[in-house]
């Protein structure tokens, strides 16, 4: 009932903003865009650079031996470069789009710089996907997937695709990398965990369907990923290759369900993962560390890309790399080589072929175009595909009025980025969002939450860091809680006597715990607790205060800041055991995710917790036993 009302001005708000910043089109001009003719004019160079999307992230000005800086306004280098080559478009990333304004004069410059050669226009993408994922400073970022799937309403997914697609919209870029549609089924997954809705297929499915449709409601496009799942990997591709090592009948049962929900939704976009998956493709081609046989990853696979993608699921849309120099590609593949079996695999889009910090590195570009026209050549792909594909880019910016002229002026688009990326509508909706994710696993009446606190009362706040500990403080004191603080952040410390006399001063204890890979024998477990060794800190630090909580009986709220599956570790607490799903804190006078303030008022009372685990969260002693199942959440 609240979200329908606060959904319709939303609505309202994006109608009303939506003439002006983004290129809009005037009716019928749009409609006038000859793409046959387009690609006509094409030269076979600016083909191949139309699938190839670079970032700008820094940049060395003035040759690569001189100090890089983060690209935050254009600059002549950069701005010939791109006049230069007629790319398909930008991924951007935070050193890019740091404000409102700065973004959409960075945005607004490109796409000038590119249509100095070129008629068709850049897609402009961002991973801003909400949670522990998002670009944009400033913007909205929202409690993340995993966190939507603990509210139990799929609106709350569909209100986060249409804030960050409004957002994004609204300085100029038009793609949004979202939603991510892993089944995290693998509570070891180190990548993706709270990017996921959620350990449940239909879940996911469910909630992506809704996010993809918000970002579409706001003219922004969006993209699945990462095809065909990144859910079930205990290696993270940015640093190695990873292996679904499983049957088609167990991938349909899981990993496909969203893809096949979004594409039946007609999803835009459908991003790759770096993903070996012999069930699906298991081609080998030779491993550039020795030579050896490697089987393909799913980005370079064109069984898995156009025979099994478009062939099978029936995907129409553009379909997109993950960026091409994540280890799991240039260390066993090379990124020219990579970059031209990707195309020849039937990708339409290759994000970061390589990487240029100087003018001097646009020669990788020239290496990765010359590559793919001797493919040309040696007949091992046709010019007949190469036009498909560009068809099927260029199709795309038209459905979503990319060749319609601005018309409105800078300063004009500057003041509505502004206002959308500081809309109080978004901000109140995140709290609501956040504040309904949050899950009670464990709680005692006597020790637990909610803490009732007055003027004597002395909470000792633990968090990872400081910018956590800023952000639960802020909220303490915006809630007019009664207490005094001290504080602690604890990242690479040891608990010792120092912290047992914080808790020792204090009447209650509030402290944050965050573990990506919930693996004992790595992360801590109590060997070392009971032998006096040194855990990572991220598990025995908190343990160590919990427990002298239950000695000198304190009450404790134990937080799980990141991938709830921590949980498990508290066991043994008195006092509550709560999950987040997010652990950004506020930084340098931006309020980060509001998931922190969200428990944060939980433990005080100021809200109830209503959220229900989107997951199975294993033992962490045997995982085959499920601690707290899927759905599971008390309530007060
Ligand atoms: C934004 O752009 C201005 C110049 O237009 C620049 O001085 C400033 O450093 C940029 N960055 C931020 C964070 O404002
Ligand atoms: C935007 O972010 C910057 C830091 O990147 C911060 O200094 C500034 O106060 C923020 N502005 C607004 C309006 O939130
Ligand atoms: C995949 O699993 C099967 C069955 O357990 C095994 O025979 C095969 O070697 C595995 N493949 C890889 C690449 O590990
Ligand atoms: C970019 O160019 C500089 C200077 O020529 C070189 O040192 C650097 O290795 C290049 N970067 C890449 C990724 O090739
Ligand atoms: C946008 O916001 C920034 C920072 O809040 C401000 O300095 C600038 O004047 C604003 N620009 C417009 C056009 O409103
Ligand atoms: C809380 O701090 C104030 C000063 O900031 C002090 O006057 C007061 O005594 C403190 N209360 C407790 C319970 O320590
Ligand atoms: C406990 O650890 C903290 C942080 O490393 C340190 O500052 C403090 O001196 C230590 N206390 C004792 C008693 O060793
Ligand atoms: C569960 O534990 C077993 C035994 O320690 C281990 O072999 C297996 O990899 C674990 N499962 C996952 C998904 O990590």
């Amino acid at each position: 009932m609240k979200y329908s009302i606060i959904l319709s001005s939303l609505t309202a708000l994006m109608m009303s903003a939506g003439a002006a910043p983004s290129n809009r089109p005037k009716c019928g001009k749009v409609d006038t865009v000859d793409i046959d003719k387009l690609i006509s004019e094409m030269t076979l160079e600016q083909k191949i650079a139309q699938r190839l999307l670079p970032d700008m992230r820094n940049w060395n000005y003035g040759g690569c031996s001189n100090k890089a800086a983060n690209v935050e306004v254009m600059n002549d280098e950069l701005a010939a470069s791109i006049s230069k080559y007629s790319f398909g478009g930008m991924v951007l990333f935070a050193e890019n789009v740091v404000n409102a304004e700065n973004a959409t004069r960075l945005i607004d410059a490109m796409q000038k710089a590119n249509a100095v050669n070129s008629k068709i226009p850049l897609f402009v993408g961002v991973d801003q996907e909400g949670g522990i994922v998002t670009r944009l400073g400033n913007g909205t970022m929202l409690p993340g997937n995993m966190a939507v799937g603990a509210t139990g309403d799929p609106n709350n997914a569909y209100l986060s695709g249409a804030i960050t697609g409004s957002e994004l919209k609204a300085i100029g870029a038009n793609v949004n990398f979202a939603p991510d549609a892993d089944v995290n089924i693998n509570y070891q997954n180190p990548v993706i965990g709270v990017r996921s809705f959620g350990s449940h297929a239909d879940l996911v499915a469910k909630n992506a369907v809704q996010y993809q449709t918000g970002v579409k409601s706001a003219g922004c496009i969006s993209c699945g990923k990462h095809f065909p799942g990144h859910g079930d990997t205990a290696t993270d591709s940015h640093f190695g290759l990873p292996l679904v090592n499983k049957t088609l009948e167990q991938i349909q049962g899981v990993e496909l369900v969203p893809f096949k929900a979004l594409i039946a939704n007609d999803v835009d976009m459908i991003m790759t993962a770096h993903i070996q998956y012999p069930a699906l493709d298991d081609t080998t081609i030779p491993n550039i560390v020795d030579g050896s046989p490697l089987i393909v990853p799913a980005t370079l696979s064109k069984k898995i890309m156009t025979d099994f993608l478009r062939g099978t699921l029936g995907f129409k849309g553009v379909s997109i790399t993950d960026a091409m120099n994540m280890e799991a590609i240039i260390s066993y593949v090379g990124n020219v080589d990579a970059t031209a079996r990707a195309i020849r695999a039937g990708v339409d889009v290759i994000i970061m072929p390589a990487l240029v910090r100087c003018v001097a590195n646009f020669t990788l570009y020239d290496d990765v175009i010359n590559k793919v026209k001797k493919d040309i050549a040696d007949k091992l792909y046709s010019e007949d595909e190469l036009d498909t594909s560009i068809k099927r880019i260029l199709t795309l910016k038209k459905k979503y009025n990319l060749f319609a002229p601005v018309t409105t002026t800078i300063e004009k688009r500057i003041e509505i980025a502004n206002a959308t990326l500081s809309d109080p509508k978004h901000k109140e909706i995140e709290r609501n969002m956040a504040r309904d994710a949050i899950t009670l696993l464990k709680n005692d009446p006597t020790y637990g939450i909610p803490f009732k606190t007055d003027e004597t009362s002395k909470v000792a706040v633990f968090m990872p860091d400081a910018t956590q500990i800023a952000s639960a403080v802020r909220t303490m004191q915006s809630l007019g809680v009664r207490a005094n603080f001290t504080t602690f952040p604890f990242t690479n410390t040891l608990f010792n006597d120092t912290i047992k006399a914080m808790i020792d001063a204090s009447t209650h204890v509030v402290i944050g715990s965050l573990v990506t890979k919930n693996t004992p024998a790595i992360d801590g477990g109590d060997i070392f607790i009971d032998t006096g060794k040194i855990g990572s800190w991220a598990y025995s630090f908190p343990a160590g205060v919990s427990d002298y909580a239950k000695t000198t009986k304190k009450p404790i709220a134990v937080i799980s800041l990141r991938n709830p599956y921590d949980s498990a570790n508290f066991e043994r607490t008195t006092g509550a055991v709560l999950c987040a799903y997010g652990f950004k804190g506020y930084t340098n006078g931006v309020f980060g995710q509001p998931n922190l303030p969200a428990a944060i008022s939980t433990v005080f009372g100021h809200s109830k917790p209503k959220g229900r685990l989107p997951v199975d969260i294993p033992s962490v002693f045997d995982n085959s036993t499920i601690l707290y199942p899927f759905g599971f959440g008390l309530s007060l």
